[in-house]
Formats: C-alpha cells, structure tokens, sequence
C-alpha cells in the first residue's frame, strides 16, 4: 500500500541536563535535573506527521543497545510503519543537550544513523517509490539523500529536503531535483554566504540560491515567519505570537507538517500556512516530539495564536 509520507533520516535519543553552568574540562559538577526524549529531525518529522493523520513510512537505523529498542517501540506506538527500520551494528544516535537558562548546546553522536548507506534504501526500494512525498534531512550520510533524491526523481515523488544541520557539500544538481527545499535563515547564510540579519537580506539570499534552479525555496525565519520564494513570485507568511518556551524541534515539526497538509491536498501557500501554525504551538511546549500535538488537541492549542503582524 502506498504510504502519504516516507521519511528517509535520523533518530536520536535527546539526552537533556538542565545545568547551571558548563563544567571545564577536566572537571566534575553536578545538575539539577536530566530527562530522556525522543529526538532526531528526521524521526521528529515522521512524528509530527504521524501526529497530524498522515500514513507515514520511516526508513532509519536504530542502535542495538537499549536505546535502539526504546526508539523501536516509539515508532511502533507512534503508528509510523517501520518496516524500514533497521537495528544496526552500534549503539544508538544519542543527543546530549545541556540547557542554561534559555540558552541550549547539544551535542549530536550519529551512532546507528551512520549506517543508513544507500543500499538500505534499495533494499528497502518499495517504500521510497511508493509513497506521495519524501522527506529528507541532513544527519544522515548526503550520499544516502542524493541516491534518495535520484530514485525519486526516476519515479516523479515530490522531494523536501531541509538542509539541517548545515554542510559545506551542496550538490547543486541533486538539490535542484527536490521540489522543496526548506533551510532556516542561519543554513541559507551557511549556504549562499550572504548576510542574512534582515528581511531584505534574507530575499537577496533566498533568490540567490533561486536563480541557481531551486524550485520552491521555504526559508524559515522563526518569529518573523516563512518566506517561500520560487522563480515567479515571493511571499513571505507572519508567525504568530506565541509565549515561546523551547523552540527546541520546531523547524522539524514544521517540515512534518508541511508535508503532511501538502500530501492531503493543499496547496502550497495554504499547507505553508498550516504548518506555520503547527510549529508556532509547538515552540509552547518543551521538548521536542514531546511538544508536537495530535491532530486531535490542535483546535484548540490553535485557537489561542494571534498573528504576529
Ligand atoms: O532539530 C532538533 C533535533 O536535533 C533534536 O531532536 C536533536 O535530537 C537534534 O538531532
């Protein structure tokens, strides 16, 4: 059966200690809290997908320590299938964060995720071709994305890729083939080595990379919204304003929403709208995944935005 969404990615476990401060190396100090979450942009945005009602396939490694497990049984919780989910030779993707204050550092080991080579997508071929959109993101090897981008350029699937966390190897002749590509406006500065502190700059830097043959540019700018930019046309979509806890996870529960309201029919503009709202309630709540509601709790949570003109 063809799936809505097959997200091909990572999956960490969020090792989070609230600290005082940062010890020097060499030395000891103690927390006042730590607690384990289900992280990983590309499991976060199979989740926040999942959330929403979509039927969403995830093509991952996982550890074969405990971890691995744990992440195992979430996915199967979550409803996401995982018959593209492999246990690999090491120990799971991990995360420690280390929250002071308002401020976070995190530390990103690949672990498992380092095994998701291109031949596990052919042996997992049929998930890739049979499905409405895939997604992609970069804690994974770029080889395994660009044999993504190219199976699904041979089928005609629809490709969004979110160039996060940035890297200096970008293939202009596989990111051309994604129908969208969704930096924040930090990885379009990484990308284009253009200013990026005002809105302006931000336009010069998105049609810049445009005028390369990007075909949907989806720049998000946190509190200053989404700017979507094609070879035609350029609007930029408000945030909302929002007594923001962690943001922590947002920018992927916004690529997870996006295509999920873009697999279910609407149109750009309008699922671009949609998961501006989805990411906006999410940056309410701690956490990552933790912070994603389902379709159910959304009206409500919904409800309460106010545009931020
Ligand atoms: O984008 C947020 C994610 O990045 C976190 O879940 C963390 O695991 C890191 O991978």
């Amino acid at each position: 059966m063809a799936h809505d969404i097959t997200v091909i990615g990572s999956n960490m476990m969020e090792l989070t200690t609230n600290i005082e401060r940062m010890p020097q190396l060499g030395e000891t100090v103690s927390a006042p809290s730590f607690h384990m979450a289900f992280g990983g942009k590309g499991a976060n945005q199979a989740f926040a997908a999942a959330q929403l009602g979509s039927d969403v396939a995830m093509i991952s490694v996982v550890g074969s320590d405990i971890l691995g497990k744990e992440y195992l049984n979430h996915f199967k919780e979550s409803g996401i299938d995982i018959s593209g989910v492999q246990i690999g030779h090491q120990s799971n993707g991990v995360a420690p964060c280390f929250i002071q204050g308002n401020m976070n550092s995190i530390i990103v080991v690949q672990g498992a995720n380092s095994e998701l080579t291109p031949a596990v997508l052919d042996h997992f071929s049929k998930l890739v071709r049979d499905t409405k959109m895939i997604v992609l993101q970069q804690e994974i090897s770029l080889k395994t994305n660009y044999h993504a981008i190219d199976i699904a350029e041979q089928y005609g699937i629809p490709v969004i890729l979110n160039p996060a966390p940035a890297n200096d190897n970008v293939d202009m002749e596989h990111i051309t083939k994604c129908e969208f590509y969704s930096p924040n406006e930090t990885e379009l500065s990484h990308l284009t080595n253009m200013p990026v502190e005002t809105i302006d700059q931000i336009k010069e830097a998105a049609h810049f990379l445009v005028d390369q043959g990007i075909k949907n540019l989806i720049v998000t700018i946190g509190s200053r919204g989404v700017l979507w930019v094609t070879k035609d046309q350029e609007e930029l979509i408000p945030s909302y304003k929002v007594d923001a806890v962690d943001s922590i996870g947002a920018g992927d529960s916004f690529i997870g929403a996006f295509a999920h309201y873009y697999t279910s029919g609407d149109g750009i503009p309008t699922a671009l709208r949609h998961a501006n709202a989805y990411a906006a309630v999410t940056v309410t709540m701690s956490g990552s995944q933790a912070s994603y509601p389902s379709i159910n709790e959304l009206p409500k949570l919904q409800a309460k935005l106010e545009i931020n003109y």
